[in-house]
């Protein structure tokens, strides 16, 4: 039997119980694939990654390391969040490595979009590479793949994605939520006992806050940028908008206007809003979010964070627009 093939007798996981039959079969499998031995896993924080982490705790407790890379390009509040729930709470193997300065040195001067994917996800390879090679007896490589991926791209955890893997690693795969569609994966998450701001989370690109943070990245404005998005998301979640809109955002983009604070001129640049709706995010369309949030949004990132002095909604449905801005 093909084990990347869904069986067509596979039911849907759609309620907790399902989600329980599910763990309690994968946990099994897992013990016996693994027995004894070590496995590794990149930790992004991520849906898929998160619900792996969680059942492989469950299978096999400490015999799991994972490796999360800060990149410097997480949300305000991602890495924590992953220290918080992985390592007080759930007793993990956690591996932390902030590796900001090395990103953002790299990234210094670079404007092109897809030399700054190119960057980002090359450098994650090798600080991944380099924790892995100072780590004794892993014989086992844990990934989040999703049915989706197996479906879409050969296998290949969501082929354009940071959090790629090195190719030439020589480890035996456990990935045991590959047959899984996003929503099973999201209510096999909720059962083993994960944040529902974890599991529920809006995609969000491997790249992070750098393809949203336009032209080259300075980190002045990659902070207001990273505080901007804060209270668009803190605004989102007070509003339920979060429940409703597939994917909201901030971009800055590297120009500035003139602005006036204290009777006083001075230049900022613009804080532009993205929130679309998608099923697929081949095509999208704009969210209708109510005028008396925009003021309210546009008040508070322009009082609350440096260096903003204008707040702009984006209407442009992909297509023409990507929902991405580069
Ligand atoms: P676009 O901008 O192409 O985005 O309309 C469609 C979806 O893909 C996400 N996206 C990425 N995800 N690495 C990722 O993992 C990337 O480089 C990347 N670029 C875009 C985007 O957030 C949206 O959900």
């Amino acid at each position: 039997m093909d084990s990347n093939k869904r069986p067509d007798t596979m039911e849907r996981i759609t309620t907790p119980e399902l989600a329980n039959a599910f763990i309690d079969e994968q946990v099994a499998a897992v013990k016996a694939q693994v027995g004894d031995k070590k496995v590794l896993l990149a930790l992004s924080g991520g849906v898929d990654s998160s619900v792996v982490a969680a059942l492989l705790i469950k299978a096999i407790g400490k015999q799991l390391v994972c490796v999360h890379v800060n990149h410097g390009l997480m949300r305000k509040g991602e890495s924590e969040q992953v220290i918080e729930v992985f390592q007080n709470q759930l007793d993990a193997n956690l591996i932390y490595i902030d590796a900001t300065d090395r990103f953002l040195d790299l990234l210094a001067g670079v404007d092109a979009p897809e030399k700054k994917r190119k960057i980002i996800g090359g450098e994650f390879i090798k600080v991944f590479d380099e924790e892995a090679s100072k780590l004794e007896g892993i014989s086992f490589l844990a990934q989040g793949t999703i049915y989706p991926d197996i479906l879409e791209s050969d296998g290949v955890k969501a082929h354009h994605n940071v959090g790629g893997l090195p190719e030439d690693m020589q480890f035996e795969l456990v990935e045991p939520v590959k047959l899984l569609y996003k929503d099973e994966v999201r209510v096999v998450g909720k059962a083993l006992g994960l944040p529902a701001e974890m599991v529920d989370r809006q995609p969000f690109p491997g790249p992070g806050l750098g393809v949203r943070c336009l032209g080259a990245i300075t980190r002045d404005r990659l902070n207001a940028l990273r505080e901007a998005d804060a209270i668009l998301r803190e605004e989102f979640d007070i509003a339920g908008l979060n429940q409703t809109v597939w994917q909201y955002f901030i971009a800055v983009p590297d120009m500035k206007s003139v602005g006036v604070r204290n009777d006083k001129r001075y230049e900022g640049w613009p804080a532009i809003i993205r929130a679309v709706n998608t099923t697929d995010a081949m095509s999208a369309t704009i969210e209708e979010i109510p005028y008396a949030l925009l003021h309210k949004i546009t008040a508070r990132i322009t009082a609350e964070v440096e260096g903003i002095n204008r707040v702009l909604y984006d209407l442009t449905p992909k297509p023409v627009g990507t929902i991405e801005w580069e």
